[in-house]
């Protein structure tokens, strides 16, 4: 064997595209630690010494937090708690007053104006609270825009821009302007944008809240598609828990800057790592949204008992809940191994919990 094929045989395999916690094997996309965005006169003071003080505000506060590659993280809480401010201080966006920040491992805080530019022309994608459109120009151009800018010949840019369009269901209206448009329209039209360039990373603060429920669902399902096809990193900010729940890899929880919890959505909803979060969880029908693979622990299942498919949720299989009398329920996998066993007791609590609400 050659020196080089020896090398080449040595080199690390390609990191693994799907969502997970970070590791060494898998590089965080996202990682910040200690992060903070003081507004006032002493923010770097107030900062330092985690105390707030009169005539500041503190939008985020301490935040520590990792995104997988392809992993999407929505980050929810209601209004105020800093959401917005957080999303764009990962892009750098808004300058944060202190706390380390990467982006591939690249510390993004210490980039130039050009550097930070670059990163965000060649890797980043964005669609904002506001929609942030062009007036001047029409929604094809609006959304060839950030083509434009990378130096994409006209003919390339314009048939991606159309495709993107159609994408978003606005095809016919290529060459209105933005004022002739609805808002759900023009939030579309961002979206578009956004998709055009094939970001790695990509940062959406609450993308869908201007549509109506039908296109959002549609919008959603979309987005789930494409996150499944291209492994994008995605931080998705939204106050919608439904959204939330259907979107979310993981959902970190905000509340007064801070995160009180980043986790899976089960585990938010059955492990809530503070009262405000359950509190905030405390009327979501956990029954639909916790999976019988959540639920599955080592102990044996009761022999001859039903199956619960491990991707199903309980509320999937109440009906098999009721009816079976077995103690403990196999809880399989897809291809049919049997991955743990489930509690009935413990399952229909999660059930008729939602029906006491
Ligand atoms: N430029 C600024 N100067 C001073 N305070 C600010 C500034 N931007 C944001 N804030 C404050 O920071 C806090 C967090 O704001 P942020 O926009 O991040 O909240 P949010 O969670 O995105 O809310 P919403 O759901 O309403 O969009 C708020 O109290 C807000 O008033
Ligand atoms: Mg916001």
């Amino acid at each position: 064997m050659t020196m080089h094929a020896a090398m080449r045989d040595a080199a690390p395999a390609r990191p693994d595209p799907r969502p997970g916690p970070s590791s060494p094997e898998r590089p965080a996309a996202i990682a910040c630690r200690g992060l903070w965005k003081v507004y006032g006169p002493k923010a770097e003071k107030v900062a330092r010494e985690g105390v707030d003080a009169p005539g500041h505000v503190t939008a985020v506060r301490n935040v520590s937090l990792s995104v997988a590659r392809g992993e999407m993280l929505v980050v929810m809480g209601l209004s105020g708690s800093g959401k917005s401010t957080l999303l764009r201080c990962l892009a750098r966006l808004v300058e944060p007053t202190a706390g380390d920040l990467r982006i591939d491992g690249v510390d993004i805080r210490a980039l130039d104006e050009r550097g930070l530019v670059r990163l965000r022309r060649e890797k980043m994608g964005m669609v904002f609270q506001s929609f942030a459109l062009l007036p001047n120009r029409t929604v094809l151009d609006n959304v060839a825009f950030p083509l434009e800018m990378r130096g994409a010949p006209a003919a390339a840019r314009y048939a991606r821009a159309r495709e993107m369009v159609r994408l978003v269901g606005l095809a016919g209206r290529e060459d209105h302007y933005p004022r002739e448009l609805s808002g759900g329209q023009q939030q579309r039209v961002g979206i578009a944008r956004s998709l055009a360039i094939e970001p790695d990373i990509w940062f959406l603060d609450e993308p869908f809240s201007a549509l109506d429920p039908l296109i959002r669902r549609e919008m959603q399902d979309e987005f789930l598609k494409l996150k499944g096809m291209l492994h994008k990193t995605i931080v998705f900010v939204t106050h919608d828990f439904d959204e939330a729940l259907r979107l979310a890899d993981r959902i970190a929880v905000m509340h007064d800057g801070r995160v009180e919890q980043a986790d899976t959505p089960d585990r938010v909803l059955l492990a809530p790592a503070t009262d405000y979060v359950a509190s905030f969880t405390r009327d979501v029908p956990k029954a639909r949204v916790v999976r019988a693979a959540t639920l599955a622990e080592a102990a044996p299942p009761t022999p001859d008992a039903p199956a619960a498919a491990a991707s199903a949720t309980i509320a999937g299989i109440a009906r098999m809940l009721v009816e079976t009398t077995a103690e403990r329920l196999p809880v399989i996998d897809e291809a049919g191994r049997v991955l743990g066993s489930l509690s009935r007791a413990r399952a229909l609590d999660l059930l008729f919990e939602d029906d006491r609400r």
